[in-house]
């Protein structure tokens, strides 16, 4: 009787030992780097999202999710802006409050952000930019940027113009643009801008914004169809306004793409957008790359390590002509 007491005696101090160890060594993770949200060994990534206007924003935010996983060893704190730069500074401000170890900004418009990330500074968190960049003195604010040179994006699609379309007979262009003042509508913009100064012959007869919407997309186009019996190409700033557009068209009787009256250009090239490719709906699509989770990782692993990782980094991206591109194209597409 006396061995069966001290065996049950035994091991209930074991057992609370055992948890009292287990809840020491929690806490000591919790607070390294004195942060106290609650999280335990995980790392708290906190990540203000641009909306879900688009696919490409969709697959992006999948990425993030993907990446910052609790398998991984992360909690990722979402926060869904709705195309709306006010609600991105009340995120970063609650991420502020909440202590996470990470804040991820993808910026809906590139000014207006120095103050919100000098708070963010000032309370020791690292920020990582990512897709769309920001207007900035201060390159300090902000730890790194991963993303796409949109720029760079529009030049390829005007190059395939120019060499496919001509630059020497008349072009009259529709040209729907993304949300305003966004670094992937100032890109895609200037590229186009700049290649109509050394184009004469090119004339953009209606130029608006679809807010980089399918629905928008559809509205505007529509007006813009009612009002311009002729459009040779439309330079579209996203495959959702393209696919917008093309049911306005189709509305409308008139015809696009490979063998249509209207060349389209679009960019993002998502799994739907290169299907319209395939179709032949879309002439060229340029690719916008989403998929920038393992990125963001790799940035902060190296931040753990107390490495300095590269201040910028692009993504890697390609483009798809309607006559080249192949089912495998497609198939290889993970977007
Ligand atoms: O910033 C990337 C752009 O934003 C993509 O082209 C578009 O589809 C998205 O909404």
């Amino acid at each position: 009787m006396i061995k069966k007491i001290l065996v049950v005696g035994m091991s209930i101090l074991a057992f609370t030992f055992a948890s009292y160890a287990a809840r020491e060594s929690h806490c000591a993770d919790a607070s390294k780097g004195g942060k106290q949200n609650g999280a335990g060994a995980l790392t708290v990534v906190g990540f203000s999202q641009v909306g879900s206007e688009s696919d490409w924003r969709l697959a992006n935010t999948q990425s993030m999710k993907t990446t910052f996983s609790e398998k991984n060893g992360y909690k990722l704190i979402l926060k869904d802006a709705q195309q709306k730069q006010s609600k991105q500074i009340a995120a970063i401000r609650d991420f502020i409050t909440q202590q996470v170890d990470y804040i991820v900004l993808a910026p809906v418009t590139e000014a207006g952000w120095d103050n919100v990330l000098q708070e963010a500074k000032d309370a020791g968190i690292p920020l990582i930019i990512v897709d769309r960049m920001i207007n900035t003195s201060n390159n300090e604010l902000f730890t790194c940027w991963v993303g796409s040179d949109f720029r760079r994006g529009g030049e390829v699609a005007v190059r395939w113009m120019e060499k496919n379309l001509g630059n020497d007979k008349e072009l009259l262009i529709a040209h729907l643009q993304g949300s305003m003042g966004s670094s992937a509508q100032i890109g895609r913009t200037e590229a186009l801008e700049e290649a109509m100064s050394k184009n004469p012959a090119w004339k953009v007869v209606a130029r608006d914004s679809g807010d980089f919407t399918q629905a928008k997309g559809k509205e505007v186009m529509a007006r813009i169809l009612k009002q311009h019996p002729r459009i040779d190409v439309l330079y579209c700033e996203n495959d959702n306004m393209a696919f917008g557009a093309m049911e306005a068209m189709d509305e409308l009787g008139r015809t696009y793409g490979v063998k249509g009256d209207t060349k389209i250009i679009s960019f993002d090239a998502t799994r739907a957008g290169l299907t319209a490719a395939l179709e032949g709906k879309i002439n060229y699509n340029v690719e916008c790359n989403p998929l920038q989770g393992p990125r963001v990782e790799e940035i902060i692993r190296h931040l753990k390590k107390g490495e300095r990782p590269e201040k910028l980094s692009y993504v890697d991206e390609t483009s798809f002509d309607a006559t080249v591109i192949t089912r495998d194209d497609l198939d290889k597409r993970k977007y």
